[in-house]
């Protein structure tokens, strides 16, 4: 999304930057784990194929992507927007939080007839990729600075998002003590993925 092309959340010891080239190899570096791939649900990609994936996540207007940083011996604070990119280094980058949107369907009575409703749902996705900085509560941080940021950046209204929803591996108990957490129910199970759909409604 251009929206936050040159927008950071800093969070001090974290900071969320927008997805730019120069990020590209080192995430094309984690998605070669298979480990990685299937906690996230993602598929491999070849290098070229990340580069045209990082510019749809900086242009396409349904989608929106930040880099997490974190930066050593920096206390945490509340989350504060910047209207800059904010000075990281690659070695300080540890994941990605994004959130795309897609169109849901409801089954509404309108006239006592039951008629198919649309609504916009954005679909969040959360990784810290590097094992050693999960479990510490950075997750939960980054979750809320994403949100807050959403939500405080008028973007709820311009996009018309009538809730967030997440799709997470059955076993994946830190994303869905994390969602929970955040005021995430569970909706679905899909047993063919063994994946959770968990959602929160906003309006
Ligand atoms: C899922 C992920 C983002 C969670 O972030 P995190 O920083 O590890 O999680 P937090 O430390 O903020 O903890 C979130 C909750 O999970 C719990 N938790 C953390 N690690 C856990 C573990 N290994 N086992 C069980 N629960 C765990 C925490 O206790 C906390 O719950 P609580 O506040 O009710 O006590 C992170 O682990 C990750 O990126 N994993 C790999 C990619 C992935 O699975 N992404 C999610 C796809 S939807």
């Amino acid at each position: 999304m251009r929206f936050n092309q040159s927008t950071s959340i800093d969070c001090g010891n974290l900071i969320l930057v927008p997805y730019l080239e120069r990020h590209v190899l080192k995430y094309h570096e984690w998605m070669k784990s298979p480990e990685l791939r299937e906690l996230t649900c993602s598929e491999s990609l070849t290098v070229k194929e990340e580069f045209q994936m990082q510019k749809s996540w900086l242009e396409d207007e349904d989608k929106l992507t930040f880099i997490v940083v974190y930066k050593h011996g920096v206390e945490n604070k509340k989350p504060q927007v910047l209207h800059e990119i904010a000075s990281h280094h690659i070695d300080e980058m540890i994941g990605d939080v994004n959130m795309f949107l897609t169109e849901g369907y409801e089954d509404v009575e309108e006239d006592q007839n039951q008629i198919c409703s649309t609504y916009i749902q954005a679909e969040l996705e959360l990784m810290i990729a590097k094992p050693e900085f999960r479990s510490k509560g950075l997750g939960t941080t980054i979750i809320e600075a994403f949100l807050y940021y959403i939500e405080q950046s008028g973007l709820l209204e311009s996009t018309h998002i009538a809730k967030y929803i997440i799709r997470v591996g059955s076993k994946n108990l830190p994303s869905l003590r994390l969602f929970k957490k955040e005021g995430f129910q569970q909706t679905k199970y899909v047993a063919c993925f063994d994946q959770v759909e968990m959602e929160k409604s906003i309006r």
